[in-house]
């Protein structure tokens, strides 16, 4: 099965063709326009989508080298996200599905990413633990099948990608910043300063994370400028740790605690080095089998979409035209 899928949620307009497990062909352009004002400003994440959809779908599909009419359908984000960024890619797909005739699905960006992961490997099997870390989203997930998730916990406040996100931006650091903090973090003493893990001991799988950015607020203000460049990549190290260690440690508790034999990383915050690394080191000491996505696929592309879009055409799932983009959306299993 070919699928076409978009992914218009945020800041990047993205568009993939994929077949099954295969990546045919995919482009991603990340909004430039947004870095000037530390953050993702909606309304022009809206008209920069409307700008770039169409070139860059028919790229994708000349990459492919395939036409519309050899596709046996589309997927595309219908949520969370920014609804007038959504409805770009909502309206867009609803278009082609009308004027060809073929079936589109609407996808959850948040199982997208959980299909990123999927994407990535040769095979899978069942139940895996998710961790589901991004910009918007902290969730760790049982997965007990393809589409069928059980909610083990989520953030109370602040996602960690956010976390990452406003700590750079205290830092003086650009946007989006987790990755600015893990390339400096590599030579800073992770011991250097000490940041609290919130909610690390209790036997729950909820994060939270707002308080970690206050720490590091009220820490720099005790600081010489001096002292905050001298030692910018220490607190970058101490900082991340503090994030990555929550994660970690909660994420091998649920697998152990619900007898799941593997463990995924999903979203942005996936394509952590120390994330990655600590995981693994754990889950070889605890015998846990390693999901790991591809670089590529951490971060928000259409691909991701095509895959889990798949999962539900395959089955002869198809969404109506009356299908609304929904900002909030929450992770569902199929038919719940
Ligand atoms: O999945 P994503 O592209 O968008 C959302 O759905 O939110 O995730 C973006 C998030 C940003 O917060 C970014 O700072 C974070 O992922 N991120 C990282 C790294 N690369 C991206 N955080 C920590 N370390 C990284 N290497
Ligand atoms: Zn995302």
């Amino acid at each position: 099965m070919t699928v076409l899928g978009i992914e218009t949620s945020c800041d990047e307009t993205a568009a993939a063709v994929i077949d099954e497990n295969r990546v045919l062909s995919g482009i991603i352009s990340s909004q430039e326009i947004h870095a000037r004002f530390g953050g993702v400003v909606p309304e022009l994440a809206s008209r920069a989508h409307i700008r770039l959809i169409v070139p860059i779908v028919e790229k994708t599909l000349k990459d492919a080298d395939l036409s519309l009419d050899e596709l046996q359908g589309f997927a595309v984000t219908c949520g969370p996200g920014l609804v007038g960024a959504l409805l770009v890619g909502l309206n867009f797909v609803k278009g082609l599905s009308l004027a060809t005739g073929k079936p589109f699905i609407g996808v959850n960006h948040i199982e997208g990413h959980i299909y990123g992961n999927i994407l990535s490997q040769k095979k899978v099997e069942f139940p895996i633990v998710f961790l589901i870390v991004s910009g918007g989203h902290t969730q760790l997930v049982l997965m007990e099948d393809h589409l069928k998730y059980r909610i083990l916990g989520k953030t109370r406040d602040d996602a960690v990608g956010e976390a990452f996100d406003k700590g750079a931006k205290l830092l003086g650091l650009g946007y989006p910043g987790g990755p600015m903090i893990d390339k400096l973090a590599k030579t800073g003493d992770p011991e250097f300063a000490a940041f609290p893990r919130a909610m690390m001991k209790d036997d729950k799988f909820d994060f939270s994370y707002s308080g970690l950015k206050t720490a590091l607020l009220v820490y720099l203000q005790k600081m010489s400028e001096e002292e905050k460049k001298k030692h910018l990549n220490d607190i970058c190290a101490s900082y991340q740790k503090a994030a990555v260690e929550v994660l970690v440690k909660k994420t091998v508790r649920a697998a152990k605690k619900f007898k799941a034999q593997r463990v995924a990383l999903a979203g942005g915050v996936a394509a952590n080095s120390l994330l990655r690394t600590w995981l693994g080191e754990v889950c070889q000491k605890e015998g846990l089998e390693l999901y790991l996505p591809d670089l590529k696929y951490c971060t928000d592309n259409a691909a991701m979409i095509a895959r889990a879009g798949l999962e539900y055409l395959k089955r002869g799932r198809r969404s109506e035209l009356t299908l609304n983009a929904y900002p909030a959306l929450k992770l569902k299993s199929m038919d719940e």
